[in-house]
């Protein structure tokens, strides 16, 4: 992966490890461990309730985890020096209305100690030079989602920790977003690390994926690898008279088969050659077999199926976005 080649800020490495969190009866997050590495964007990928957003405030030192660490370069968020100027994050999105963008990045500015001078340049960045100057109430989500991410960058920091930022934006919004991630990423070698519930989204904009489910990890590496796995052990559909016998004998070699109603048997996690060559082996006559088209999305969807949670008596309604820096 191309990393930083002009000069940006220190490459810093996120190290997640053993995260667990529990809310009442709610496992949101459990054991989870994966790395983020700098000069690349991280797609953080799961369903709706999959615990995303509770691992990045974990990440961020907003809540206090159960058991395990998560680190910048060794560092936790709470124990660094400089913590503006090392890790810039969009969480949720709340903005003071009467306020313009400009007067509320340079609240933040004098806040965390930053020359307010820096409120115009992140403006210009993320295209809201001219809509700076006016409220922030009647910003539109994509403004909304620009001036939040205005205000991850005010330090200059060498990590983005965004929690769905593609959020409400329309496809331009999405096109700016990802070539403006991959920028921060591989021109400038900032670690990025990008939650969404599309992978669709990420498609195209993350180097590598960690895939969450039910609060566990399920999948972490390269899109390339992710491709190819997809590609190579995925879902075979396969025929036969003997639909009975073929299942117990790919059943003997450790191959997940189910047969349905009409006599097709599905195979997960293999390929025609493989189950081919093993009802081949015990003489099991086939009248059909085929890798059932396997893209990304339906690996995705495979992985991830059936695990999205949400908390008993809570309605689950829409995500309710706000903005907010880490920094406070
Ligand atoms: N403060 C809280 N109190 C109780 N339960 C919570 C709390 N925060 C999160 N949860 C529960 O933890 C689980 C994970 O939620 P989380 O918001 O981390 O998921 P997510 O992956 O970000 O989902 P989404 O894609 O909808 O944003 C859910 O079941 C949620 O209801
Ligand atoms: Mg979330």
């Amino acid at each position: 992966m191309p990393s930083g080649t002009t000069a940006g800020p220190r490459p810093v490495r996120i190290e997640v490890s053993g995260l667990t969190k529990t809310f009442g009866t709610v496992r949101a997050v459990s054991d989870l461990g994966f790395t983020v590495e700098p000069g690349s964007v991280t797609g953080f990928l799961g369903p709706n309730g999959a615990g995303k957003t509770t691992t990045l405030r974990m990440v961020l030192g907003l809540i206090t985890p159960d058991t395990g660490t998560a680190t910048f370069d060794g560092v936790p968020y709470g124990a660094l020096r400089e913590p503006v100027r090392t890790v810039g994050a969009v969480l949720e999105t709340a903005f003071h209305p009467a306020r313009s963008g400009r007067d509320h990045l340079r609240v933040y500015c004098r806040a965390a100690g930053i020359p307010v001078a820096r409120a115009d340049e992140v403006l210009e960045r993320v295209g809201l030079a001219t809509a700076g100057r006016r409220r922030a109430g009647g910003y539109s989500l994509g403004m909304r989602q620009r001036l939040a991410l205005a205000t991850a960058l005010l330090g200059d920091p060498p990590v983005l920790v965004l929690d769905e930022p593609a959020n409400g934006l329309d496809p331009e919004g999405i096109l700016w977003l990802r070539g403006f991630l991959r920028h921060l990423a591989h021109d400038e070698g900032r670690t990025v690390l990008v939650s969404s519930h599309l992978l669709a989204e990420m498609e195209q904009t993350a180097d590598r994926v960690v895939i969450v489910g039910a609060g566990r990890l399920v999948r972490q590496g390269s899109i390339a690898e992710l491709r190819s796995g997809a590609q190579g052990a995925g879902t075979v559909l396969v025929r036969s008279p003997e639909a009975d016998r073929l299942v117990a004998v790919l059943a003997t070699a450790g191959l997940a088969a189910t047969r349905s109603e009409d006599g097709l048997v599905t195979v997960e996690g293999a390929t025609p050659a493989l189950v081919g060559a093993r009802a081949f082996a015990a003489q099991v006559e086939l009248h059909e077999l085929r890798a059932e088209s396997t893209g990304l999305e339906d690996l995705y969807f495979r992985l991830t199926a059936g695990q999205e949670q949400f908390a008993a008596g809570s309605p689950a309604g829409p995500a309710q976005y706000t903005t907010q820096g880490a920094a406070r």
